[in-house]
């Protein structure tokens, strides 16, 4: 008889033959930065995430760095939204001096920016609009004046979000031009348009005010596509490359993990935190093993790195 069991038999044993393991180095922590005063404001549908101004931010930074987190991806929330997001590139908005605060109080923090305009459009959608839906390359424009200003205000990496064919060539080659050739870009290739992000778009004010994104993020029924637009973010030249969700996307992150060689990150999104959240509430789930299980899961995908509102939850159990 085949006995597999002979090497499950106690944790010494389990331990030698264990395939993956989570480490606090996989994680990127996303901050909700609000421009504005005396914000700390819990987001309903995502139980301990919240909301933060400038001048309280300080607070949840300390426990990130304290926890040994990497990494943290920053969105931005806005006072003034226009047909266009012209905040995005103020040199002065909220990203940008989010950005100059967090790199100068907190110079060991990786700083990522989220690179999208949908949580500062008046119509929340991710780029300019013609004949009711976004414009590829005219929001192109826009996002090269958007990610130089990031990296004038010295972010560490930028993240592109919105789904643009041409997004990752168009921003190197903006980055390479204004003298930042070192700047890497994590694209968010094979991003799908999901439900999932229900609590996100609620936490950033982002959600589009008619329509959905299903001209510019993918189908969730296509698996082969993925590759494809993983391909182009490759040869464009993404330093890593991002499947957005994670746990009802292994599969993708597998693709992505055996047919490209560069780090695969996922995102583990706002939905899939909220699910885990409210179940473990009513009792009905173990909370913190199911957060455990999952993540490992996304590991055991592939992933490299893992964008997670779990990251500090984690880096406590994994740090003990
Ligand atoms: C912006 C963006 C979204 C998320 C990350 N960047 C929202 C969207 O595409 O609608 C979702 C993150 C989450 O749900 O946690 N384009």
């Amino acid at each position: 008889m085949f006995r597999t069991r002979r090497l499950r038999k106690t944790e010494g044993i389990r331990r030698l033959v264990r395939e993956n393991q989570l480490s606090v180095n996989d994680f990127i922590y996303p901050l909700f930065v609000e421009e504005g005063e005396g914000i700390e404001k819990e987001i309903v549908s995502m139980p301990g995430i919240k909301r933060w101004s400038l001048d309280t931010i300080s607070k949840e930074l300390d426990e990130v760095v304290a926890l040994n987190i990497p990494a943290v991806i920053l969105f931005g929330i806005p006072t003034e939204k226009d047909e266009v997001g012209t905040e995005t590139w103020n040199d002065n908005g909220i990203m940008q001096q989010a950005v100059r605060y967090i790199k100068k109080n907190y110079p060991s923090l990786y700083v990522i920016t989220d690179v999208c305009f949908c949580e500062y459009t008046s119509h929340g959608h991710c780029g300019v609009l013609c004949d009711n839906d976004v414009d590829n390359d005219a929001t192109l424009i826009n996002l090269a004046k958007q990610v130089i200003s990031h990296a004038k205000a010295g972010v560490d990496m930028v993240a592109p979000s919105g789904m643009m064919d041409g997004t990752i060539a168009m921003i190197r080659e903006s980055l390479d031009q204004a003298g930042y050739p070192n700047l890497p870009i994590m694209g968010y290739s094979v991003k799908y348009a999901s439900a999932f992000y229900g609590p996100f778009r609620d936490a950033a004010d982002s959600a589009p005010s008619f329509g959905d994104r299903r001209t510019y993020q993918m189908d969730p029924a296509n698996r082969d596509e993925g590759l494809r637009e993983a391909t182009f973010d490759d040869e464009e030249g993404a330093d890593i490359l991002m499947v957005k969700p994670a746990l009802s996307y292994l599969d993708i992150i597998r693709d992505l993990k055996e047919n490209f060689d560069r780090p695969i990150a996922c995102y583990n999104v706002s939905g899939e935190y909220a699910m885990v959240k409210a179940a473990a509430e009513k009792g009905w789930i173990d909370g913190e093993r199911v957060m455990m299980e999952s993540l490992l899961s996304m590991k055991r995908a592939g992933a490299d790195i893992i964008i997670t509102y779990f990251a500090k939850e984690a880096a406590r159990i994994l740090n003990k």
